[in-house]
């Protein structure tokens, strides 16, 4: 017999052992030498959460002055829409921005009665510089067409305004930071204090949170609240939607209840 025959029948005769151990029970490797699992090691990991928040995870920049006062009054000097753009592309004060491709600023029709205030671009929309671009926002879409709205109407009876809460994608789709939505809220507000919408609809549990500093859409959808001075409706969002397509059938019942609103 050759060496690989005896490797082979070694392999065979190992696993076959090994075989009959688990079988007889024994599903745990030890070693030879007794360890102290208890044993402190000799450097000890730091906890997650200082990696987490260290300074470089933290979405302001650093030195920087308090950026919701710095994003208070360049919102506020904002007369229009096109200087409201201008001041939030020039914002530096937002980690997100540096590794955004655009600043998606809103899409849609200024004068339209309803304002969809979603979370944040995603891939898509950071790619093409308009929010709610992605399949989320063609499901959106197709919503709103089915109660007669659509971003590209010129009428404004017919016509939506979209923006979102943050204008640059965050990492990966991960969640908005407090931090980063108070320091944006400024610019959102005044988007729709020029905008002066009939009604906004607010779209998942960021702008729900952002506007009323509560959350839990699932429980808040499809009852109208009052914000900034306007009806506002909250509805789950068009991802939520696509990822739980049982959950359209509230959707629709929270357009409808739109529609009427508008009548
Ligand atoms: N989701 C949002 O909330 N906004 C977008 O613009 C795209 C996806």
């Amino acid at each position: 017999m050759g060496i690989a025959a005896n490797i082979a029948e070694d392999w065979h005769a190992a696993l076959a052992a090994l075989a009959w151990q688990v079988d007889a029970g024994a599903d745990e490797t030890i070693l030879d030498a007794p360890l102290n699992r208890y044993d402190l090691p000799a450097e000890a990991p730091k906890p997650l959460a200082a990696k987490a928040f260290s300074s470089s995870a933290l979405p302001v920049a650093s030195g920087a002055a308090d950026p919701v006062a710095v994003a208070r009054s360049a919102a506020d000097q904002a007369g229009t829409l096109a200087a409201l753009q201008a001041a939030l592309t020039a914002f530096e004060h937002c980690d997100l921005k540096r590794g955004a491709r655009n600043t998606v600023f809103s899409d849609g029709n200024p004068k339209a009665r309803v304002l969809i205030l979603g979370e944040a671009p995603g891939a898509e929309e950071d790619r093409e510089g308009r929010p709610f671009v992605g399949r989320a926002g063609q499901l959106l879409d197709r919503m709103f067409a089915a109660i007669g709205l659509s971003r590209t109407s010129a009428d404004a009876e017919s016509a939506l305004y979209i923006t979102n809460v943050l204008p640059w994608r965050p990492p990966g789709n991960r969640d908005p930071e407090p931090a980063e939505i108070a320091m944006l809220l400024p610019f959102v507000e005044r988007h729709i204090a020029l905008v002066d919408p009939e009604v906004i609809v607010v779209v998942g549990n960021t702008p729900l949170f952002a506007l009323t500093g509560t959350k839990g859409i699932l429980r808040a959808r499809g009852t109208w609240a009052q914000t900034l001075g306007k009806p506002m409706l909250p509805m789950t969002h068009p991802a939520y939607l696509l990822r739980n397509p049982a959950a359209k059938r509230e959707a629709w019942a929270d357009l409808l209840s739109l529609q009427a609103r508008l009548r």
